[in-house]
């Protein structure tokens, strides 16, 4: 098999890419392990930046969006007993954000890529990629246990963070940075409509909780544990009573009830691997960066990068320039530490951690009013929430 850009994984990055090229008039196969039914289904992230909501507009796939994502301009910070509301939109002058989940997101580029005639291969497991500085850069691939390759002019490695593509990287060129927290979120999805419409963190002394929604009538909740708890040592009645020992204030609407529809623990890292792109392998997504979720920020720095490289591959398919193609890992390392600066000091700020003492207390207090309680606070965490500029 034969394609210009040979894309490894089907996951929101992958997708996307892929369907910005098409849009550009650029050829590629998506290679992807699980199946079309698993990809779809995953649940994971929830909110979209302005931008990346604009980018998914301006790609013509932004009318679900307009029909069922949830426009948000505010968050209320629960923390000493009160009710801290911070509304980023008016402190950024009407950037928005909107909770629209990855399923729903998934299934809106799944679907323009099979109406497209794409070519998405599922249950193909990629094993390795080679010849990324020569002519015939080659991604090697099972199918039906036999082995198969695609042959490209460029490879995009879209695999998460424990795909293959990062390793075709050699040591003496790939520098890693990474941070493991001590914690964990149980995140649960009730069948039970928010208190308010708006995403709720409880920054509590006994560990952070959140209150997020997924339609008007489920909510997506998640509560700080051990980062290898076992779900099912959690009963409802526990969830329930941690839930609104963190997250309840007076005079505001407590949590809701309801049934429990699943239930999961999510480990936090941070991880970035610089740099990002080696002969004619690019990283982008999760392949090449982890946030702790406390940020919202992981699908959409996979659209950030997706946003350059599809620019970047156009301007070197269309015109035989480079220069955007060549600064790729510098563009996007800029922004994403960024990124992983806000999501790290976030995360930090709102857990607790496993021997902190009252000074760290006071000092995690403290960042929490000055966020909340001043201009410059609030308008750092808005601009930062609603997302960072993308350079092209
Ligand atoms: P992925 O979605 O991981 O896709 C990678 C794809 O590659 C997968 O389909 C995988 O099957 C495939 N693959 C892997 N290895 C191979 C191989 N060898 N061969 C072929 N295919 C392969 N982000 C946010 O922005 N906001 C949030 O609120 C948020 N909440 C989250 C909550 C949870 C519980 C989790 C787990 C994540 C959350 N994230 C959030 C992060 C977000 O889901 C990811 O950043 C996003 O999925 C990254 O997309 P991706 O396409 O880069 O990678
Ligand atoms: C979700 C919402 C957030 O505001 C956040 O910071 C992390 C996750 C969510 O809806 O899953």
């Amino acid at each position: 098999m034969r394609t210009q850009v040979g894309i490894v994984g089907a996951g929101p990055a992958g997708l996307m890419l892929s369907h910005m090229l098409h849009l550009e008039g650029i050829e590629s196969v998506i290679i992807e392990r699980a199946s079309r039914e698993h990809v779809q289904s995953r649940l994971r992230a929830g909110v979209l930046e302005h931008g990346t909501v604009d980018m998914l507009r301006e790609l013509g796939l932004g009318e679900r969006i307009g029909k069922i994502g949830l426009e948000q301009h505010a968050i209320d910070f629960r923390f000493g007993g009160e009710s801290h509301r911070l509304d980023f939109h008016q402190a950024t002058n009407g950037r928005s954000a909107w909770v629209y989940p990855q399923h729903e997101l998934v299934t809106d580029l799944m679907n323009a890529r099979m109406q497209a005639g794409a070519e998405i291969l599922f249950e193909t497991p990629v094993t390795r990629i080679d010849g990324l500085h020569t002519s015939k850069p080659t991604v090697h691939f099972e199918q039906g246990g036999e082995p198969r390759e695609l042959v490209c002019d460029f490879v995009v490695g879209c695999d998460g963070f424990r795909g293959v593509c990062r390793d075709a990287i050699p040591d003496t060129v790939l520098k890693t940075y990474d941070r493991v927290y001590p914690f964990g979120w149980l995140g649960i999805l009730a069948e039970a409509p928010a208190p308010t419409r708006e995403i709720t963190w409880g920054c509590h002394e006994e560990g952070f909780a959140m209150l997020s929604i997924r339609s008007p009538s489920v909510t997506r909740l998640y509560l700080q544990c051990e980062p290898d708890d076992d779900p099912d040592h959690w009963s409802d009645d526990h969830i329930w009573a941690e839930l609104h020992k963190r997250l309840d204030v007076p005079g505001m609407p407590p949590v809701n009830e309801g049934k429990i529809m699943q239930k999961g623990v999510t480990a936090m890292r941070s991880f970035l691997a610089e740099p990002m792109q080696y002969g004619k392998l690019f990283l982008a997504g999760d392949a090449a960066h982890i946030v702790p979720p406390t940020g919202a920020k992981g699908l959409n720095s996979a659209m950030a990068d997706v946003k350059v490289l599809g620019r970047g591959l156009a301007e070197k398919y269309r015109r035989g320039a480079d220069h955007l193609l060549e600064r790729y890992s510098q563009i996007c390392l800029k922004r994403m530490w960024l990124v992983q600066r806000f999501s790290a000091g976030l995360c930090t700020m709102v857990h607790q951690f496993p021997g902190d003492n009252a000074f760290v207390r006071r000092l995690q207090r403290a960042d929490l009013d000055y966020m909340t309680g001043t201009a410059a606070g609030r308008l750092a965490f808005s601009e930062n929430f609603t997302g960072l500029p993308i350079e092209t």
